[in-house]
């Protein structure tokens, strides 16, 4: 049986449930995430890969609910991670450490200390993060994060390849060689991330010549991997094409393949996806509270009101990122009303979907904002003091809460009160 998210009728389901079924026993706002989709698109991914020595390590940024991380555990994916708390929270899942990749920027000594205590590889950002870490752990093992000088991604704001903050830029290489020489340090790892949300082969393929090319140049003599990071985009609007990852798998098999072969013995790749591994797999239930309607003459504007807003979900607001929504359970009703789906929050940016063609739509109506797995809950906040939604995950038949409601005890648990 193959259920995974789907509209039936007029309803949207997810697994075995009908979504209007999770709302009654969860309530809303409510995160629900279908494993399934999570597993299919894992196992796409690596299918893909066929050469031999590859790593999947999942980026837990995009989402870092305990029972996801545990899904790709099970899976034998390994887990990046960008702060130590990730790397920390990896360990007590149970990933071994030496499969989880440390990627911090701005790390402080504190830090690069506890990620040591976990034996966690350390994949370093910049010259001084380097000098540190060589103070910390002479002849260690330690990767490199290079910023090879171009990026991409689905807003400027998701760019981290170029002019940005990120990583060792090609023209300070030689100056970290140096700097491990003097450490006694062993480069077992080569990194570099441009971006996110790409759509297109060729980027990435582009990052994996650029670092191959330089392992060869340098001719590390402990380098064991070269990670092409992640970046993986998916469509979140109807028209959307989605990435070529049959071909991004085969372009990096015979790159890989010519490069270990050149290099004289096999170099592991490592790809660090996060939205393409659990973007899909995401839908954020909400209620519509309030219909309100602006006119002035010919002028006239729907506000769709929903009990949910950027602080659970800020991609629109932050990126202006386009997600779907889908009436739960009036799927295939006409869609006559053209409105802009806006949050609880007190702000005008407060927008989840504008200009959007719905159905009539009533209070007690249940909308699903789709596409919300990666950078959904994990950038959600405590604005307005309101809590977070719930966390479910659905398995075919088998729904779990994985995260409960936060409540206003949980709002002001770390305030001083007297
Ligand atoms: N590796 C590193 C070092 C990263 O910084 C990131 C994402 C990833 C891997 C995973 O990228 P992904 O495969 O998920 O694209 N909040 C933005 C995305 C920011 C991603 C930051 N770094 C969004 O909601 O679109």
């Amino acid at each position: 049986m193959f259920w995974m998210i789907r509209v039936e009728g007029s309803y949207l389901y997810i697994g075995g449930f009908k979504a209007e079924d999770l709302v009654l026993k969860f309530g809303t706002p409510l995160y629900v995430y279908d494993k399934e989709v999570i597993i299919e698109n894992y196992v796409r991914l690596r299918n893909s890969l066929k050469y031999g020595d590859v790593e999947v390590l999942y980026s837990c940024k995009a989402n870092s609910n305990v029972e996801v991380l545990k899904v790709f555990k099970e899976l034998g994916a390994g887990l990046d991670a960008v702060s130590v708390w990730e790397a920390l929270l990896g360990v007590k899942v149970g990933f071994p450490p030496d499969k989880i990749l440390f990627t911090g920027n701005n790390v402080t000594e504190e830090e690069l200390k506890l990620a040591l205590d976990l034996g966690v590889i350390v994949n370093v950002d910049s010259i001084q993060q380097l000098v540190r870490y060589g103070r910390l752990n002479p002849e260690g093992e330690v990767s490199i994060r290079v910023n090879p000088g171009v990026g991409v991604g689905h807003h400027q704001k998701a760019v981290t390849g170029g002019v940005t903050k990120f990583g060792i830029y090609l023209n300070q290489v030689n100056e970290a060689l140096r700097v491990a020489r003097e450490y006694r340090l062993k480069i077992v790892g080569l990194h570099a991330h441009i971006g996110s949300g790409i759509l297109d082969v060729e980027p990435i393929l582009n990052v994996a010549k650029t670092l191959t090319k330089l392992a060869l140049s340098l001719n590390l003599p402990d380098l064991k991997f070269v990670d092409v990071g992640g970046g993986l985009g998916i469509p979140y609007r109807p028209g959307d094409k989605p990435l070529d990852v049959e071909g991004l798998g085969v372009g990096l098999t015979d790159l890989f393949n010519e490069f270990s072969h050149a290099y004289g013995r096999r170099v592991k790749l490592f790809v660090e996806p996060g939205r393409y591994l659990v973007g899909n797999a995401g839908v954020l239930l909400t209620k519509v509270v309030d219909v309100k309607v602006f006119e002035d003459g010919s002028l006239k504007k729907v506000f769709v009101g929903t009990d949910t807003g950027m602080n659970h979900l800020i991609r629109p607001a932050l990126y202006d990122s386009y997600h779907e929504v889908i009436p739960a359970s009036k799927a295939n009703v006409e869609r006559k009303l053209l409105a802009d789906v806006v949050g609880n929050i007190c702000e005008s940016g407060d927008v989840i979907a504008r200009d959007r063609l719905l159905p009539e739509l009533r209070e007690g109506d249940i909308l699903a904002i789709m596409d919300v797995g990666a950078y959904g809950y994990s950038m959600s906040s405590n604005y307005n003091l309101r809590p977070r939604p719930a966390e479910v995950m659905v398995y075919r038949d088998e729904v779990k809460l994985i995260r409960r409601r936060e409540t206003f005890e949980d709002l002001i648990r770390h305030m001083i009160l007297d």
